[in-house]
């Protein structure tokens, strides 16, 4: 039959040149689409004489096998070729080092008093708060330490900075968290129940202290508190953050603020060098403590003929020294990295009262 030749041909180059599924697909319908080149032969065969169908059938079918084999390959190559280019474009390299993701930690002072606020929240204390920058009658006056108390010199204090014909009174940075017990009662009345965790400040400056540090201050006010109340606070205390029985021996001692007043030691040990705390017959000292004086309650506007109580201040970096085996206290305030991976704390690692 005429013509076969050149239409396998044409077909033929058009597959080759057919540059992705698209073309590939519109040389399909010129071919074998209802209204294609040879789908159109073929149905002239119907018309044609027996003799010429015998010739002309068996030549189109197998030409019409042929293009669609030659569109069937094509295909595939082209399939290929578009998976090679992609595999080429879409390589990763899983051998390089992950990205790095950064994460601090928690200062072990931040953890204890986190430790310290979870243990006197389940006995019923709030937290209470002040301002760093202290007038000095609430550092001392309120607290009943008078202008001329030898505890003024004793505290250190840092002074704020005064203009030249500014004759208010002196601002301090607070020397210690007790006056957070002036503020809170003024605030709140009695009955109250709240510790004060927060930055004190002296100038003092060697192995062991630092300008800056932490206290707790705490303070129960009722109707009929006693330092038998004050001794079973600090006895859960000490046990609850220790995680085993602590005795404490009470000595008798002096403070202005409280009446009578008692340093407080926890029970320890020493062996070989290293501090076991609720264990052995030494103490250490940790806190002062005493029965809120009546000139400290009248300050805050609360009548101790019908109101008294406890209150207690106890250095917080020391117990966390203590309890966390950490040696230097001048290193809690470096913020040299290394000692804060070693000795921080994960934010997961939540203080509970359960916590080891
Ligand atoms: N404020 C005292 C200090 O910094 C500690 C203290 C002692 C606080 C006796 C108190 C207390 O509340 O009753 O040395």
């Amino acid at each position: 039959m005429d013509g076969i030749a050149e239409i396998r041909a044409k077909h033929l180059d058009a597959i080759g040149k057919a540059g992705d599924g698209e073309a590939l697909e519109t040389v399909r319908l010129a071919a074998l689409g209802k209204k294609g080149e040879i789908s159109l032969k073929m149905r002239e065969l119907g018309r044609m004489s027996p003799e010429e169908r015998k010739s002309a059938g068996p030549a189109l079918n197998a030409l019409k096998d042929e293009i669609d084999a030659a569109l069937r390959a094509r295909k595939a190559a082209l399939d290929d070729a578009a998976l090679e280019e992609r595999l080429a474009r879409e390589w990763l390299d899983i051998t390089l080092p992950a990205r790095s993701c950064p994460r601090g930690t928690v200062h072990p002072v931040s953890q204890v008093m986190e430790e310290m606020a979870a243990i006197f929240a389940d006995m019923g204390f709030a937290v209470a708060e002040g301002p760093q920058v202290e007038t000095d009658w609430h550092n001392f006056d309120a607290l009943n330490i008078a202008p001329e108390h030898p505890a003024r010199q004793e505290h250190d204090t840092f002074f704020m900075h005064r203009e030249p014909g500014d004759n208010r009174p002196p601002h301090v940075l607070r020397t210690h968290t007790s006056p957070v017990q002036i503020r809170a009662m003024q605030a709140q009345g009695a009955p109250i129940r709240v510790i004060a965790p927060g930055r004190v400040y002296r100038m003092d400056m060697d192995q062991t202290h630092t300008p800056m540090f932490h206290q707790i201050e705490g303070l129960a006010i009722d109707r009929d508190i006693t330092m038998a109340n004050l001794k079973w606070v600090l006895e859960e205390f000490f046990s609850a953050y220790f995680g085993r029985p602590v005795r404490t021996r009470f000595r008798a001692s002096h403070f202005p603020f409280t009446e009578p007043s008692a340093e407080v030691d926890i029970q320890c040990s020493w062996v070989n060098g290293q501090l076991r705390v609720g264990e052995g017959d030494d103490w250490m000292e940790v806190l002062g403590s005493g029965m809120v004086h009546p000139h400290v309650l009248r300050s805050a506007g609360i009548d101790p003929g019908q109101w008294q109580g406890f209150a207690f201040g106890m250095g917080i970096d020391r117990m966390a020294m203590l309890k966390y085996g950490i040696p230097d206290l001048r290193a809690f305030f470096e913020s040299d990295l290394r000692w804060l991976r070693h000795y921080g704390f994960g934010a997961l690692e939540m203080p509970s009262l359960h916590a080891g």
